[in-house]
């Protein structure tokens, strides 16, 4: 009776508007089923995976690396990047960020309205950080998402959250913040367009049963989406990415559900409803009642959901009826929590069969239980007794505080990390400021760092450190063999690589890597100390052969090295391949790094003179990789362990390992994940991942503060506002006083003037942006004044002129050639030789003078 009620209205309704033919267009429409929909295209179409280096593909969707993305901008005073070997649950969560401060991603935003926002972390088992223990809030612009997560507590290896948000501007910002002193990571972020029609703006709300308006102002969490007696749905089943699971373990009574299925193409999507509302896959297959038919009245299907109790959530569920042979024979109710929802819902109100719908409901009755429950059961006046639901969504809705984590607010969240962080770096942006507190987490990480390196290595104070090589030994050494072209053990695979030893033969060299000669360890691997045959001592490198990184830093630095010869460059003497191992044989650097002649060790003081000279090799090294080779190379970890000295304290640049290619004609920067070490990197580095020779600039001004400072680059044990050796002697040298914190050895024994040229020096290299930064060659000439200055220091008085590229009255040292072509032609048989620096002079001085065009 009540079913013919329905069926008459609805029809009695299009005649009475005389609509014939929107019926027949309805029925043509129902029947052409979901192929007639074009699918949904997102304009907005965002898959980021965070600190990867390659594309990765993942349910049938690639990720992009977020160094590649050009309309995301990521802003971070440091981050590193992560990627593991070890087995990831999928394959979106093989890479990770990692950042100690706010790490945000800005993204542009072409079409306003609801977006996607999926968030997917995992704490990579092998990142060399305890990401388990990292704590993590996202915030919005508008809202919080994530309140202090960290899967300390977590009952689960992975995270998965989906979000809804409505965007109103242009860009949507994602703040990352890490707890104090706590690390935090993200592996990958979605952020992808919803059609407009999906969400609604309002729905029913139940006890009280009222209108619920404004859902599209606040931000949805996705907590559940079923697919009710059917299979796993992922990402590439769904044409809006979403990920549809099994309902049965939320089961109240499992016997009391029994599962029913069609072919999805027999699904009917009616003009309303759409693939994008929820696939065919859905509506072709549902939950109904265990035992159909029974007569117990109260008999009814219930699905139990733990939720957070302090929220009201949208509940959206589908139906579709693939089980009634005729119209008008199922009827039944729906109720959540204990509330009815619908009564008497007849699904074939419509005329159709097998026809897709949904209701949408707001709870807001779970605030005394951190359950909400969803049942449907028979209607008493129903001629078949039976159930069906085909789908289920539940979404969080934000709460009063914008939040869908807890209470705290955007505002709170952001302002809480730089109230606790005044420690200098004050950024006129909130961001800037919170990211002290991760400066901080990055010192305490630093002296955590280094203190575990400490007592692993206790011999060796100055580790980890890399490798050693002395280019002159090298040249004679390949001149020989090549000239006597005697085989003796030594083959020249290759005219570029240098010298191939067979693995007996570094076994023999090392002692079979015996650990009393271990020198350090580092990034790559272990470096032993050797003696060849003929009594030459090396330094053989010995990667570890399983890394895939390492492999390609090997050949990296294999191709590098054997490019490049210098006189202030460590290069390279040969190398074995042979048994998979990856070894590097060098020439052995008697005096060790900088560093261990600067502090933490007993070795005597160096005199300023001596620094000096030290830190002009050093210069000289660095302006040849900048300017020498073809291509500008980019040392990318210069620091005072990476500068050696041979017998005769000449300073090598070491470790290329790192090494990049610098920028080519048509590109203005080298995006790269940001490698390098804690206190050198370059402030620009981080903010805009954008690696020039100015970065390598940068680092360098970080090792003449510490070349006179004698301290570390890093000092956590410091007061704050000394901890960093940048900040801090710069904060000095802008007064003038920087004589106050240097070592107090060379007090009374430096020139003024010399002093005052290596401050200048030191601090336009510390300059907050690149462009601002002299080149290398400047800086070259800038510290040959100073050391001029130094040894004239008694006859002269400091000239007016603060040029950097002339020196009126001054008689200049000899340069040496930076433009080292013949070596570029054939790595082994030429080299930097004396005779040849000296004849080079002249040419290279114009040069110099006059940098080229940079
Ligand atoms: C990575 O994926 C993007 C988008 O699909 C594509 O444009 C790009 O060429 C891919 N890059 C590589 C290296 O495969
Ligand atoms: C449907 O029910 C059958 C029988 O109980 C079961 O074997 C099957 O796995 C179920 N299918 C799904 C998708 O749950
Ligand atoms: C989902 O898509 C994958 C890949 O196209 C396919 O193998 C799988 O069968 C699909 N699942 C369903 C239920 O259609
Ligand atoms: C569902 O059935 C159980 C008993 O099986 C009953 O206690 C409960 O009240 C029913 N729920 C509804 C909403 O009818």
């Amino acid at each position: 009776m009540r079913c013919f009620e329905g069926l008459g209205s609805q029809q009695m309704v299009k005649m009475k508007g005389g609509k014939w033919i929107p019926l027949v267009l309805t029925v043509l429409f129902g029947f052409m089923g979901h192929g007639s929909y074009s699918l949904f295209t997102p304009v907005d179409h965002y898959l980021i995976a965070c600190g990867s280096l390659q594309n990765v593909t993942f349910s049938g969707q690639t990720f992009v690396p977020d160094s590649v993305q050009s309309s995301i901008a990521l802003k971070s005073q440091y981050s590193i990047i992560s990627t593991s070997n070890a087995s990831a649950p999928f394959p979106v969560y093989q890479s990770a960020r990692i950042f100690w401060s706010i790490l945000s991603y800005k993204f542009d935003i072409k079409q306003e309205g609801r977006h996607w926002v999926r968030l997917y972390l995992y704490p990579l088992p092998d990142s060399g950080h305890n990401l388990t223990f990292a704590s993590i809030s996202v915030v919005t612009e508008n809202f919080v998402l994530l309140n202090n997560f960290t899967f300390k507590n977590y009952n689960g290896s992975y995270l998965f959250r989906e979000y809804t948000i409505n965007v109103t501007s242009d860009t949507l910002t994602l703040n990352l913040i890490p707890s104090n002193n706590s690390v935090a990571f993200i592996n990958a972020i979605e952020v992808v367009s919803i059609p407009d029609e999906l969400l609604p703006d309002q729905a029913q709300s139940l006890s009280p049963s009222a209108p619920f308006s404004g859902l599209s102002e606040h931000a949805l969490e996705t907590v559940y989406r079923l697919n009710m007696g059917g299979p796993l749905l992922t990402a590439q089943n769904d044409t809006l990415g979403r990920t549809w699971e099994n309902d049965e373990k939320y089961l109240h009574v499992n016997s009391s559900a029994a599962n029913v299925s069609v072919s999805p193409s027999t699904i009917k999507y009616p003009p309303a409803v759409t693939p994008e509302t929820a696939p065919n896959w859905v509506y072709a297959t549902a939950e109904t009642m265990g035992d159909a038919n029974v007569a117990v009245g109260n008999f009814n299907i219930t699905w139990v959901f733990p939720v957070d109790p302090n929220f009201t959530y949208f509940v959206r569920v589908h139906f579709c009826d693939i089980v009634s042979k005729s119209l008008n024979t199922l009827v039944f109710n729906l109720y959540i929590n204990s509330d009815i929802a619908i009564g008497s819902l007849d699904l074939s109100l419509s005329g159709f069969l097998a026809m897709p719908s949904y209701k949408d409901f707001i709870s807001t009755s779970a605030a005394d239980t951190d359950t909400l429950t969803v049942s449907i059961g028979p209607d008493n006046n129903a001629d078949i007794k039976n159930a069906i639901m085909n789908g289920l969504e539940i979404m969080k809705i934000s709460n009063e505080a914008r939040s869908l984590d807890g209470f705290s607010s955007v505002e709170s969240l952001l302002v809480s990390r730089s109230k606790k962080s005044k420690i200098g770096i004050i950024i006129g942006s909130v961001v800037g400021a919170s990211a002290a507190v991760a400066f901080i987490g990055l010192c305490y990480y630093c002296w955590f760092i280094a203190r575990r390196s400490k007592t692993a290595h206790q011999p060796h104070p100055w580790l980890p450190l890399p490798l050693y090589g002395n280019s002159q030994t090298m040249t004679k050494m390949s001149t020989t063999s090549q000239k006597s072209g005697t085989a003796s053990c030594i083959s020249l695979s290759s005219p570029n690589l240098g010298r191939f030893f067979m693995f007996q033969e570094i076994m023999d060299a090392t002692n079979k890597f015996d650990e009393n000669l271990l020198l350090g360890v580092g990034g790559f691997g272990r470096v032993y100390k050797g003696t060849l045959e003929d009594g030459t001592k090396v330094a053989v490198k010995r990667g570890n052969p399983r890394s895939e990184q390492g492999l390609a830093e090997f050949r990296t630095e294999i191709e590098m090295l054997s490019k490049l010869r210098h006189r202030h460059l460590v290069s390279l003497i040969g190398y074995c391949d042979e048994r998979s191992e990856m070894i590097l044989v060098y020439e052995y650097m008697a005096n060790g790094p900088l560093r261990s002649h600067l502090y933490g060790t007993d070795l005597p003081s160096l005199p300023w003179k001596q620094r000096l000279e030290i830190c002009i090799g050093a210069a000289r090294g660095l302006h040849y990789l900048h300017t020498g080779a073809a291509q500008s190379i980019i040392h990318r970890d210069v620091k005072t362990t990476n500068i050696l000295l041979d017998e005769n304290f000449v300073a090598k640049v070491a470790d290329f390992g790192l090494s990049k290619t610098g920028p080519a004609l048509d590109q203005t920067h080298v995006s790269t994940a940001v490698k390098g070490s804690f206190g050198y990197l370059d402030p620009e580095y981080f903010r805009r991942q954008q690696l020039t020779e100015k970065s390598d600039v940068y680092s360098f001004g970080v090792v003449l503060m510490e070349v006179l400072c004698t301290r570390p680059a890093l000092n956590p044990v410091l007061p704050r506002e000394q901890v960093n050796i940048a900040e801090w002697a710069m904060s000095w040298q802008k007064k003038g006083m920087l004589d106050q914190i240097m070592d107090p050895n060379l007090e009374g024994k430096v020139n003024p003037a010399s002093l005052k040229k290596f401050g200048e020096t030191a601090e336009k290299c510390l300059a907050e942006h690149g462009v601002d930064r002299p080149s290398m060659g400047d800086v070259l000439w800038n510290l040959e004044y100073a050391l001029q200055l130094e040894e004239t220091s008694s006859a002269l008085t400091e000239p007016e002129d603060n040029s950097t590229n002339h020196i009126p009255g001054i008689p200049l040292t000899p340069l040496e050639p930076f433009d080292n072509s013949l070596s570029m032609v054939d790595g082994v048989n030429s080299g930097t030789d004396d005779d040849a620096e000296d004849a080079a002079t002249s040419a290279v001085f114009s040069q110099l003078v006059n940098p080229r065009g940079r």
